[in-house]
């Protein structure tokens, strides 16, 4: 393929991170041990993970970057219940490829008395 000079090239994305070969036959439901009985991590970067870019200019922050959410997410799941105001699981928003958190607001109950 030839593609003119100052073409804007995009990844499509969404085709990739919920392709039913590489992620099952639900690619959107969300299965916490995908990962971890696959042997896939994070931070990795291959044709079916593009989170963080590919090729040489693939994210050097990566490692640093799940590293840090975990650290987050490790420490907000020890101290804290966490709810939505509904009780129930409000729906992302979804832009493109991206899942954004609902609006709807969350209550943080400390787990410590
Ligand atoms: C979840 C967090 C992050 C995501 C999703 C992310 C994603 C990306 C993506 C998609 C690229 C483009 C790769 C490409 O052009 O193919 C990139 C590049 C880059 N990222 Fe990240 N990134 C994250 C965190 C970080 C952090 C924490 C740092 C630094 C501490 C960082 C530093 C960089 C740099 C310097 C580049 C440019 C690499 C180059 O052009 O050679 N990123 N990132």
């Amino acid at each position: 393929m030839t593609i003119p000079k100052g073409r804007i090239v995009q990844t499509y994305l969404m085709n990739i991170h919920y392709d039913k070969t590489a992620y099952g036959p639900e690619p959107r439901s969300f299965l916490p041990y995908h990962g971890l009985e696959n042997n896939l991590s994070a931070s990795r970067t291959d044709k079916n993970y593009f989170i963080f870019g590919s090729g040489r200019h693939a994210c050097p922050g990566r490692f640093f970057a799940v590293n840090e959410i975990k650290v987050g997410l490790h420490k907000l799941i020890l101290n804290y219940h966490i709810k939505t105001p509904s009780g129930k699981i409000e729906k992302k928003k979804r832009i493109g490829p991206y899942a954004h958190p609902p609006t709807a607001g969350l209550i943080f109950e400390n787990r410590k008395k």
